[in-house]
């Protein structure tokens, strides 16, 4: 055998090997494999109507049927599961002498494949590795045209991960995914051997988990609406949406995700965070006026933590959830909590006199150990965030998710706390991924090779108990912007495969221009097959001397284009050589995998829109935070916030100095680039003589602009307001600037 790392080179040997084979291998396999050894002999196993499973062990009975039922997606056979056979098999064994839990030894030769594993998890992941070297469509369940023979080259894959913890956290408080969306999520981590995942089943905008002892945590506290206890929030709407999961559901998705090697672990975010849970049971907060806003601007979200029936509460709930995640890990939180409200609250105040703190931080240290306290007595080990070792000490075991930075966890690390490492500005999938695109920024634009580049363990020196503590990686899916369901998939996939090779393969293994060959050459297809809705690199766009250049990442992308501003569709013409033109702000660029396309955009070094910034005047009636000046400035980004919720009848009124001449005048309300904080009930009007109005669009929610409404003067503009017709999502509401073209 000869060591061969390169993947390009494999490939080229394969080619000269399997000359009689009617498909060949891809070994394009994201995680990278360890040690994967070509045989220096041309040999090859075909796999084959004739081929059979062989499998000794009862318990490999799951990962055999696994096994059957994946390669009849794409091979012509039935692939029965023997206890012995001579030839033509793939046997799945159990073998003490593999050292790692994880570790699979998968061999190649001309009469068998062998998978060998210590463990039911080795064994799931060999059999992974074998299926990423067949056709993509292996992952397709609905795949009809099926292949009779595939040859395997033979080889020697040794394989064991470099983390033993390989997470992804998905929010399914601010946006609901029903369970059939969690099975299809969990198989594709699986795919890319992912061995926890970790559920954010309560926030301030939804409770998730049915709760037998508290009924109101899913009949109220799981809806969103205009007519709910919880408004609105995020594009939710004003129709009743959100949803939970029951708890023989969340029992069938767990032992889904174990059987695929996947530990769930729950987490309910406390003690802030719980504006869910407050709106059933309001009496858990401190009893007290509040108008304690948290950083996401929410009010009374807060636990008292001088109550002491709170425990009792926290304590059934925590009973109930216990029995349904085995899982080890239990994650209560702990983040962004506003403590103000703690130090007007006499029960609070109470028992810092009691206990002797100083600071309202105690307080949560306090809520914490409670916590830990708790969950022992079910035989949990707690987890939360990292504010949690800032507020005193924990037990040793706690675990810690290090957000902030990588400097945080490390500072967990060296307090001998078992730390995950989700670092926002590389591992928050819900950043934009290009300046163009939706999403958040406040941890910084993150493309796919910025998540790529990082590692858990940076540039730290850590002795070998600190390198320990080091659990591994987590990439984090916050769904505030994941209303439109897709986007979830867009966002994660494919920096789920970065993912992936972070936590599995070996640093010195890690190449970023090897990573984006394998991406391209496979795992693309192997995505599509997987049904995921998964971003497509754009093309990068510019002009200069009067052409735009459009560039592709790889040539299994087509670029199209248009020149009317329209998305790009696959009727337009393909673009192949630069485009002279003068009026390069009409045109769209968008990349194209088979029929799925990327997002579209224009020349990125120019101004795509030519606004108009007329003299204007502002006024409304409602109260502001910020200088409403600020919205007549005509700078996109300084949009201001009402200071209360917008309600029917409210306004905003813009009087240009100078009646404005222009085609479309437009309003998007919420964040810029984000659509939160936007209003829901409402219209924009313009008027020629500042007295009598038409109505123009209707605000609409929009993937990327947030809520918008357009209005199409015919004539001089004199004024223009936007105008609220019913409630808005939210305690308070972002307006921008006009948009006058
Ligand atoms: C977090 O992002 N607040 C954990
Ligand atoms: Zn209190």
């Amino acid at each position: 055998m000869k060591k061969l790392l390169l993947a390009a080179t494999m490939v080229a040997m394969l080619s000269a090997c399997a000359d009689k084979a009617k498909m060949q291998a891809n070994l394009d396999i994201v995680p990278k494999p360890n040690v994967m050894e070509l045989a220096e002999q041309c040999n090859q196993f075909n796999i084959n109507t004739k081929t059979v499973i062989v499998s000794d062990n009862e318990e490999s009975k799951f990962n055999a049927e696994y096994l059957q039922s994946y390669l009849k997606n794409i091979i012509n056979g039935d692939f029965v599961v023997l206890k012995a056979a001579e030839k033509d098999f793939i046997c799945l064994e159990i073998c003490e002498d593999i050292e790692g839990d994880e570790e699979y030894v998968l061999q190649v030769d001309n009469k068998h494949i062998s998978i060998k594993a210590r463990t039911q998890a080795g064994l799931f992941y060999g059999i992974q590795t074998l299926l990423q070297m067949l056709p993509a469509e292996v992952f397709d369940k609905c795949n009809s045209l099926k292949i009779d023979e595939l040859s395997i080259p033979a080889m020697n894959v040794c394989d064991a991960p470099r983390f033993r913890y390989r997470g992804m956290h998905l929010d399914v408080s601010r946006t609901f995914f029903d369970a059939e969306y969690m099975y299809k999520f969990i198989d594709a981590l699986s795919h890319y051997k992912i061995n926890n995942l970790h559920w954010h089943l309560a926030d301030d905008q939804g409770w998730r988990v049915e709760i037998k002892k508290y009924p109101l945590l899913t009949e109220i506290g799981a809806w969103r609406g205009a007519e709910e206890r919880l408004k609105p929030a995020y594009g939710s709407g004003n129709e009743r949406n959100g949803g939970f999961y029951t708890q023989e559901e969340i029992k069938s998705i767990v032992k889904y995700a174990a059987d695929r090697n996947i530990n769930i672990i729950p987490e309910i975010d406390l003690p802030g965070h719980s504006k869910a849970f407050a709106v059933c049971y309001p009496e858990i907060i401190c009893d007290i006026h509040n108008d304690y806003y948290s950083v996401q601007h929410e009010i009374n979200n807060v636990w008292c933590i001088g109550r002491e029936e709170n425990y009792a509460i926290l304590e059934d709930i925590i009973k109930e959830m216990a029995e349904l995640f085995p899982s080890k890990i239990f994650h209560i939180g702990g983040d962004e909590v506003n403590m103000d409200c703690w130090m007007e609250c006499p029960r609070c105040q109470l028992l810092m006199k009691e206990k002797g703190m100083t600071d309202v931080i105690e307080l949560q240290n306090y809520f914490v150990r409670r916590l830990e306290a708790i969950l022992a007595k079910y035989g949990k080990t707690m987890a939360g965030w990292d504010e949690i070792i800032d507020d005193g000490e924990l037990l040793p075991e706690s675990v810690v998710y290090a957000w902030a930075s990588l400097d945080r966890g490390m500072k967990s690390v060296k307090g001998g706390h078992p730390t995950v490492m989700l670092i926002g500005e590389y591992l928050y999938f819900d950043m934009k991924q290009s300046a163009d695109e939706r999403g958040l920024k406040w941890a910084g634009i993150t493309p796919l090779e910025k998540t790529y580049s990082f590692d858990p363990v940076g540039t730290f020196e850590l002795n070998e108990e600190e390198t320990k503590l080091v659990l591994g990686p987590q990439g984090g899916a916050w769904a505030e912007c994941f209303q439109v369901k897709d986007y979830v998939d867009y966002q994660v996939f494919p920096k789920l495969l970065a993912l992936s090779e972070i936590g599995w393969t070996n640093r010195e293994l890690r190449c970023w221009d090897d990573f984006q060959n394998r991406l391209f050459n496979a795992q693309y297809a192997r995505m599509y097959a997987m049904d995921l809705k998964f971003r497509i690199a754009p093309a990068e766009v510019s002009y200069e001397d009067g052409k735009i250049v459009a560039i592709k990442d790889n040539d299994i992308l087509t670029i199209r284009y248009t020149d009317d501003k329209t998305a790009p569709t696959l009727e337009s013409p393909i673009y192949n050589e630069p485009i002279t033109t003068e009026t390069p702000e009409n045109y769209r660029f968008a990349t194209f995998f088979k029929d799925r396309s990327s997002i579209a955009r224009g020349p990125q070094n120019i101004e795509l829109h030519h606004y108009m910034k007329p003299e204007t005047k502002v006024e409304s009636n409602l109260p502001f935070r910020g200088d409403i000046n600020l919205l007549v400035d005509y700078d996109l980004e300084t949009y201001v916030f009402t200071d209360r919720d917008v309600r029917a009848g409210d306004y905003v009124k813009f009087t240009f100095d100078e009646p404005v001449e222009c085609h479309s005048i437009g309003m998007c309300t919420g964040y810029y680039t984000l659509a939160v904080y936007g209003i829901l009930n409402g219209y924009i009007e313009y008027s020629y003589d500042g007295e009598n109005y038409i109505q123009g669009e209707r605000f609409a929610y929009d993937m990327f602009d947030g809520y918008k409404a357009y209005c199409y003067p015919e004539k001089p503009v004199k004024s223009v307001r936007i105008v609220a017709d019913g409630i808005c999502e939210h305690e308070l509401t972002a307006i921008q600037d006009l948009r006058i073209e």
